[in-house]
């Protein structure tokens, strides 16, 4: 199978073609359902009702469930929708829909963007977030916490708080007293959430904020939401699937972290916008823009 391609088509149709259990993770975020047109006649999100948008993603995730390898995973970033002041909770109903088409959800994680569009809306909260879920093709799956993990907020080098700096490097031997003492378990547990040197394990809330790519009319990924979900799921030489491409963000930063990618998507100028994209990012990673462009 080729990599490091952009295939221009539909993803459904386009992941029937590809052979199976290639892929460490797919990390994507299709289109949102009733949001806008991208102008290609079997495009996601314009269906009538909810459960129709939601029979669309199963049958291109469980297309994408059989190319990912049995160690595989996937990254699904959705938002939700209101619709005649109801909101629509699509993201769940998403999740749900997939787990029981047999998925193993893992996660769900909330994006927040302290960045999000002002809102007029007066009798409810402003919507700053969205989701991002982890699910898994079996139960053994590749998963590398330790790429992923953030600063302690209680316990830093410098902290004053009483024997905390003596913890660090001391994985099983955190003194304990009172009821709890003496269960090992427990230190080891305790330390690597509170004293790993790397950090603590990666927390269910990314504060991110919006980024924009100039030439795209649609949301995009931030980068740094992408080099997460990668480098947790995909080891350096991996490969990683995103069959809903748009501006190509998944593939570009695939690249810099020296992973590989298969991107899809149906709408041709965004697969021309991906394409100068990566031409224009390779060259700075020190990478050659492969000439493996694809038309369906
Ligand atoms: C929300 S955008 C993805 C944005 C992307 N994450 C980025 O960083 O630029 C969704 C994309 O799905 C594409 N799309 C819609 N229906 C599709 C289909 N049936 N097959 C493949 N791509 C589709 C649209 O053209 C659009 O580019």
């Amino acid at each position: 199978m080729k990599t490091n391609i952009i295939h221009c088509g539909d993803a459904t149709e386009t992941l029937a073609s590809l052979p199976a259990e290639q892929f460490d993770t797919i990390v994507t975020s299709p289109p949102y359902f009733q949001q806008r047109n991208y102008d290609y006649h079997t495009q996601i999100g314009l269906e009538a009702t909810p459960a129709e948008y939601i029979d669309r993603l199963v049958q291109v995730f469980r297309e994408a469930r059989r190319t990912l390898k049995q160690t595989g995973t996937l990254w699904l970033v959705l938002g939700d929708k209101y619709v005649k002041r109801q909101m629509l909770g699509m993201p769940w109903r998403a999740a749900l829909a997939l787990q029981d088409d047999g998925w193993m959800l893992r996660s769900d994680v909330i994006w927040h963007k302290p960045n999000a569009m002002p809102s007029p809306v007066k009798d409810r909260p402003t919507t700053d977030h969205e989701y991002v879920f982890l699910f898994s093709k079996s139960d053994n799956y590749y998963y590398d916490i330790d790429a992923i993990r953030e600063p302690h907020v209680t316990f830093s080098e410098g902290s004053k708080m009483r024997g905390g700096r003596n913890h660090f490097f001391k994985r099983g031997s955190t003194p304990e007293s009172g009821k709890n003492g003496g269960q090992a378990n427990l230190h080891n547990g305790r330390w690597d959430q509170a004293f790993h040197p790397a950090g603590r394990n990666k927390r269910t809330v990314w504060t991110i904020p919006l980024s924009k790519f100039r030439e795209a009319h649609f949301a995009v990924f931030p980068e740094p939401l992408v080099e997460t979900c990668i480098k947790a799921s995909s080891p350096p030489g991996g490969l990683v699937l995103d069959p809903f491409l748009g501006s190509g963000t998944t593939a570009v930063v695939a690249r810099r972290l020296e992973r590989n990618y298969v991107g899809i998507d149906c709408n041709a100028d965004y697969c021309q916008m991906a394409e100068r994209r990566l031409s224009a990012a390779l060259p700075t990673l020190g990478m050659k823009r492969e000439n493996t462009k694809s038309k369906k």
